[in-house]
């Protein structure tokens, strides 16, 4: 286990148990007006986040891109894009963070640049098997006149992943380049030294500017296998739905290479030469608890997203056997587990977590909405109590749901237009944040508009509607992250499960002098709790929590569909 909590140095072990609040920087608050949320926009709420009581804000990327897919195209690593702000906006983001107690974690896209990069441009002014292709990964056309891709290996967003390089006219060459995402996202050599060299240098610019650390986008992606062999892909072809994220998926020449571990070896040695250490958070969508601990062994990444437990939905034993063995294979490498149930690629968790809820379906079946807000805030209830850090996604500590009928033609998602709008369905979390007032933009900017619709019944759902209302999703989690804090058994150290009943969840995190216990009774009928785990609550993430008497002794009942945390 690792060192408990009264032991350690805040000042350079903050991460370890951190709340992290991930901003998508064009969805949270616009300040000039032209319905893009901004730099600017995002200072002037941080305040919203210090309430809240957030450690860290990661930032989608703000980097100059074309906007193929949502910035995570980056043309210049180095600059911002100028609807966004400018370098001074960012310098002046960290600064006010800081002041407030507030870190800033970065994005950073190491597996692809935009087609608009100088290298791509430079690469397409080029002959193949120049040392400007061989910053991508290009290869000759199988069959006689190389008109087939060099493999099968499709695109994440849907067709394959493979587009014609051209010639200055326009024409096929016979040679291809890969671009796992969308065909303006080309795939970089991490072979190539200087790509290698490259990112380095981007770390170093950034961390010399201040800023906190970065989130790797498609950690587990940088590194192919030799050969670029074939990918059988008959286990996605016969399931249900071929999804960005898809488990089969995982094991494959494209993900989780053991080359990609020495990239990050070489990075964390660039994290440790700053004062105190820049963090590192892998975006590693991996098969399972055992592969992601080996991207936090000690000289490797600091935490990586855990979306094993973020893809075990409403089910008490998947749950828990997620949570067993993330926190073995953790501990077996001294890191300290994360926790996350949403993000800008997933459906929000209100809606993912409610009865009916289907993910063939997602756009069109039919949610019991108000029991996905009960079910949302008792998994996060729970999930703030778990051991390690746990990321955020904004919006969510408002109760937003999924925007699910966006038409299609606000839709931006590259793999909804890829899919002929099968799929791509990351649009609907991305609708900007509802701030105040009772129409749309509700205070996200200045305009009446934003760049994706906002529903017209968020009125009950904006920061001013909920902020000091006794019982609002907003008060609830700035009570659960005060309390959080407060409590040294929460964040990292020990936690023992309880014997509960079925379809119940429950554990105890002992601290130095108490303790916390915490319950989430998964199923639609009330539960009783023993007294022994305690009788005074601290947290509860429904108001059906009641002290009844049975037998003359007064014990405590929870709803269904409820968490809540107790004194032990
Ligand atoms: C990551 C990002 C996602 C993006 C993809 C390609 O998965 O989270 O939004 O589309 O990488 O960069």
């Amino acid at each position: 286990m690792t060192a408990a909590s009264g032991t350690r140095d805040r000042s350079t072990d903050w991460w370890r148990d951190a709340v992290v609040y991930q901003v998508y920087p064009r969805s949270f608050a616009d300040s000039d007006g032209d319905g893009l949320g901004d730099i600017p926009g995002l200072i002037s709420r941080l305040d919203h986040l210090q309430e809240l009581g957030v450690d860290a804000v990661w930032i989608s990327p703000f980097y100059s891109s074309p906007l193929h897919d949502g910035g995570y195209d980056v043309a210049d690593y180095r600059s911002i894009d100028s609807r966004l702000g400018s370098l001074a906006d960012v310098d002046a983001l960290i600064e006010q963070a800081h002041a407030r107690d507030i870190r800033i974690i970065m994005d950073i896209v190491p597996n692809h640049t935009s087609s608009e990069h100088p290298w791509f441009v430079e690469a397409l002014a080029s002959e193949p098997g120049s040392a400007a292709w061989d910053r991508y990964i290009v290869r000759e056309g199988r069959g006689p006149d190389r008109e087939t891709p060099p493999n099968n290996w499709r695109s994440v967003f849907h067709g394959r992943g493979w587009s014609h390089v051209r010639d200055t006219e326009g024409n096929p060459t016979g040679y291809w380049y890969l671009h796992l995402f969308d065909t303006t996202q080309p795939d970089l050599n991490w072979d190539n030294p200087e790509v290698r060299a490259e990112f380095r240098d981007i770390l170093r610019f950034w961390f010399d500017r201040g800023i906190d650390g970065f989130r790797i986008d498609v950690a587990h992606g940088l590194v192919k296998e030799e050969g670029l062999p074939d990918f059988d892909y008959s286990a996605e072809d016969e399931g249900a739905r071929a999804d960005m994220f898809d488990e089969d998926l995982a094991h494959s020449p494209f993900w989780d290479q053991d080359g990609v571990h020495e990239i990050y070896r070489d990075w964390r040695r660039v994290a440790d030469e700053y004062e105190p250490p820049r963090i590192f958070c892998g975006e590693t969508w991996v098969p399972n608890p055992v592969r992601l601990a080996r991207y936090q062994r000690p000289d490797e990444l600091h935490t990586s997203f855990n979306f094993d437990y973020l893809m075990a939905g409403w089910d008490a034993d998947r749950m828990r056997r997620s949570i067993d063995e993330t926190i073995a294979q953790h501990a077996a490498v001294g890191a300290p587990p994360t926790w996350v149930l949403s993000n800008h690629d997933v459906v929000r968790h209100r809606t993912r977590l409610a009865p009916g809820f289907d993910n063939e379906t997602r756009l069109t079946c039919e949610v019991d909405d108000e029991r996905g807000l009960a079910r949302a805030r008792a998994a996060t209830l729970f999930t703030m109590a778990l051991p390690g850090s746990m990321y955020l996604y904004q919006g969510e500590e408002l109760g937003l749901p999924e925007v699910r009928d966006l038409s299609p033609d606000d839709r931006q998602d590259p793999a909804w237009h890829r899919s002929g709008g099968t799929d791509g369905t990351r649009d609907g979390c991305r609708v900007p944040i509802p701030w105040s007032g009772t129409t749309p933009s509700y205070g996200f900017g200045p305009a009446d508009a934003s760049w994706l619709p906002q529903p017209a019944d968020w009125a009950d759902l904006t920061v001013d509607s909920e902020l000091g209302v006794e019982g609002s999703t907003l008060e609830f989690y700035r009570s659960a992250l005060r309390t959080r804090r407060a409590e040294d058994s929460l964040g990292e150290g020990l936690l023992a499960w309880l014997d509960a009943p079925e379809g119940v969840l429950a554990f105890t995190r002992p601290g130095t002098e108490s303790g916390v216990t915490v319950v989430l009774n998964l199923t639609d009928a009330p539960v009783h709790l023993p007294n022994s785990w305690g009788t005074s609550v601290l947290v509860e993430s429904g108001d059906e929590v009641a002290v009844l008497d049975d037998d003359g002794r007064e014990h405590l009942v929870i709803g269904g569909e409820t968490a809540v945390w107790l004194r032990a």
